[in-house]
């Protein structure tokens, strides 16, 4: 009989950090998939214009249990995007940093087993890995080096404890340094292809922390998120740690300033700082699990990245560094570009 035929219910998917970089791109995908999504973001970094049409969105912080179980009602599948991913200030904001990369992450997990979602992916860092040898495999023991890196290490162990005593499934996802657009560029913590853009654009000299040696190695969005969707449906991922990212290019940041440069049409000034405390030389990932299990295959180079993000940044204007996060621990290690002209931020 025409018509007759049961419409399937959409999914629905929940997004926490929906308004920043992978979360708002990641529901993106799943728009296009069909899915259902809801999201939550408290805008601490971010930006609201981030956050996809389709999204039922508020503005909520994960730590609000009360709030975020609500507003989760229905989901099952929960990706938590959600952090405050800023490893080098996090030895001078420990207490800020960590409430929003470990509680907020418990607060998440509550929620979604409150609300008996099927899968909760967790988004870690390579910052989990440390002092390791590269590339960073999955199967290394941690050895992060700062409170960003302790606390990812420490919400992967509270989403898999609670995930197994409860009975829902997990996937830690473990991306790389990650570029697009809907980066966040003014803030001058972190995201240093997105920073380089934004004071190429104004003519402004490139901070580098100690000789810029240091090798990293770079994702586009697009390349991160398909296999990231993957995440929510694909049994062989459920109770595993994948790393997302590219096991080759490694460049120094030096190199990227050349490169980031060369894309604007200047030629850069460097402004040279004492190294930050910390700061791991050499991180890069095996992507190895994530092509055996995900059919993981980069296709986006890292100079088509970097034009992409130079062009989003050009058209929605450059704009001068905000200090807009809080510096509990001050002193002669604090880098200086974090420093705004009247001091720093304090709680
Ligand atoms: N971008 C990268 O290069 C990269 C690399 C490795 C891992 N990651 C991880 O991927 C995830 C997403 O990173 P991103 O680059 O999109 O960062 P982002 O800062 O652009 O997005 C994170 C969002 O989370 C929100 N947020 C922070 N604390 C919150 C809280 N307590 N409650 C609600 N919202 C909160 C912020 O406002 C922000 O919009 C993070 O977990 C990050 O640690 C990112």
């Amino acid at each position: 009989m025409v018509g007759s035929a049961a419409v399937p219910a959409r999914e629905r998917v929940f997004i926490s950090g929906v308004a920043g970089f992978l979360g708002s791109h990641l529901a993106d995908a799943f728009l296009a998939e069909g899915w259902e999504v809801a999201g939550i973001d408290n805008l601490v970094g971010g930006y609201l214009d981030n956050v996809p049409e389709g999204v039922s969105f508020q503005v909520a912080d994960c730590n609000d249990l009360p709030r975020v179980r609500a507003l989760m009602a229905g989901a099952s599948v929960v990706y938590h995007c959600a952090a405050t991913a800023y490893e080098g200030l996090s030895v001078f904001s420990p207490h800020f940093v960590t409430q929003n990369v470990v509680t907020a992450t418990t607060g998440m997990m509550s929620a979604a087993i409150a609300n008996r979602a099927r899968r909760f992916v967790h988004c870690s860092s390579m910052a989990r890995y440390g002092a390791n040898p590269v590339p960073f495999t999955e199967d290394q023991t941690p050895r992060p080096q700062d409170p960003y890196g302790i606390g990812k290490l420490a919400a992967e162990g509270l989403v898999k404890n609670l995930a197994e005593v409860h009975g829902i499934e997990w996937v830690v996802a473990v991306p790389h340094n990650i570029l697009g657009p809907r980066q966040k560029y003014d803030d001058p913590y972190r995201n240093v292809a997105a920073i380089f853009a934004n004071r190429l654009l104004q003519g402004l000299p490139l901070p580098i922390y100690g000789d810029g040696s240091q090798e990293r190695c770079f994702s586009f969005v697009s390349d991160v998120v398909e296999p990231l969707r993957r995440m929510a449906t694909d049994p062989r991922c459920a109770g595993e740690v994948i790393n997302v990212g590219p096991d080759d290019h490694l460049i120094t940041v030096r190199e990227l300033a050349e490169r980031v440069g060369a894309i604007v049409g200047v030629a850069p000034t460097l402004e040279l700082h004492p190294p930050r405390p910390c700061e791991v030389a050499r991180a890069t990932c095996s992507a190895a699990k994530a092509r055996a299990l995900l059919g993981y295959e980069p296709r986006v180079s890292l100079d088509e990245g970097l034009r992409a993000l130079v062009a989003w940044i050009r058209a929605r204007g450059p704009r001068p560094f905000h200090h807009h996060l809080e510096v509990e621990l001050e002193g002669p290690l604090l880098p200086r570009p974090w420093v705004a002209a009247s001091g720093p931020r304090r709680p």
